[in-house]
């Protein structure tokens, strides 16, 4: 298994391949690819930690080698966000990343899995779409936008405020990775029950906890430590699915929805990616209200990324 992380010197791309380096099967390949000049030192530094992982370090102008024979490429390179900032505001610096680390992707290994972690994500995973219709090598089950952090923020906050292991607790998040369209759906926590009062609370918290980071991080920069842990789970949990076991977890996927073309619900990851979309069951007159209100700036993030590569 060759997992690519590009933006791999960054916050999140340092955490998130040092898990990778640890935590990867014996036998897999971890190239790491970033525009900084300190990323050769990255794989360096990683290279002396005794995991049977290979790790190789690629500069600016060595896309193609980081990515060829990739099975899967994650992408946290771009701009973070600073306070008083929303993620749509990172779109005209990050777009354009995006776009042009997909198209490096279309050229060196069209068949690997893609995970975009570039925010905006409601918009950047279309922007990538979009380049690999063009490159004619578009697949939909093999796109994917990571929304895990939504997903074990809400994990950690039920845990936290009933007192739980949040190893026992799975909480499904819908919608898009974005204010509002987060939708965690806390209807569905099995064995836990909560007060119309705590379910707004932990959605207003679970929607905003990534502000919650920006402003802890004062201008620093944001969620980068949960966002590495998030992004491992995903990819070891797309590895094991590749390698043929059935796994589930909630990603922004195409073509999975009634409510927008695209849509994170949990999904059924298998040897070619998506394997099947899975119902998100029962919601409550809670949840169906702030999906109503959501829906019209998710489809209005989606179009704002075919727009910009067509
Ligand atoms: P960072 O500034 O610490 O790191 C970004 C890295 O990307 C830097 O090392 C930079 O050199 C690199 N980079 C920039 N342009 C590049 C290019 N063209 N090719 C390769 N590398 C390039 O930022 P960070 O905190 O790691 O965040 C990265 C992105 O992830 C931001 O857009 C942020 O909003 C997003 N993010 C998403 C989630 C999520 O849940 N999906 C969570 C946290 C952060
Ligand atoms: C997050 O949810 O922490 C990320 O999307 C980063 C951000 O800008 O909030």
């Amino acid at each position: 298994m060759k997992v690519a992380v590009l933006g791999a010197a960054g916050g999140i791309g340092q955490a998130l391949s040092l898990l990778l380096k640890t935590q990867l099967p014996a036998g897999s390949e971890l190239s790491l690819y970033d525009v900084a000049p300190v990323v050769p030192g990255v794989a360096v530094d990683l290279s002396h930690i005794p995991t049977d992982v290979k790790v190789q370090g690629f500069g600016k102008d060595d896309l193609a080698s980081a990515l060829v024979g990739s099975d899967i490429v994650l992408i946290p390179a771009g701009v973070p966000r600073k306070p008083g900032m929303d993620r749509s505001d990172l779109f005209n610096m990050n777009a354009g990343i995006v776009k042009n680390l997909v198209e490096g992707i279309a050229d060196n290994c069209p068949d690997a899995c893609i995970g975009i972690i570039t925010n905006p994500v409601n918009t950047t995973v279309p922007i990538a779409r979009e380049v690999l219709k063009q490159r004619g090598c578009y697949n939909k089950n093999k796109l994917f936008g990571v929304t895990t952090l939504d997903v074990i923020r809400s994990e950690a906050f039920v845990a936290e405020l009933r007192g739980l292991n949040p190893a026992n607790v799975t909480v499904p998040v819908i919608g898009g990775h974005s204010g509002t369209t987060i939708l965690p759906l806390l209807s569905q926590v099995e064995g836990v029950s909560f007060t119309d009062e705590e379910i707004k609370a932990l959605t207003h918290r679970i929607q905003n906890a990534g502000t919650e980071v920006v402003e802890a991080k004062a201008g620093g920069g944001s969620a980068t430590l949960s966002m590495g842990q998030a992004a491992a789970r995903f990819c070891l949990s797309l590895v094991k699915a590749l390698e043929g076991q059935s796994v589930v977890e909630c990603t922004y996927v195409d073509g999975g929805s009634e409510h927008a073309e695209f849509f994170a619900q949990p999904v059924r990851l298998g040897k070619g990616g998506v394997e099947e979309v899975l119902p998100y069951g029962e919601i409550s007159a809670f949840e169906k209200q702030c999906m109503n209100d959501m829906l019209e700036g998710l489809k209005g993030d989606i179009q704002k990324g075919i727009d910009f590569v067509s």
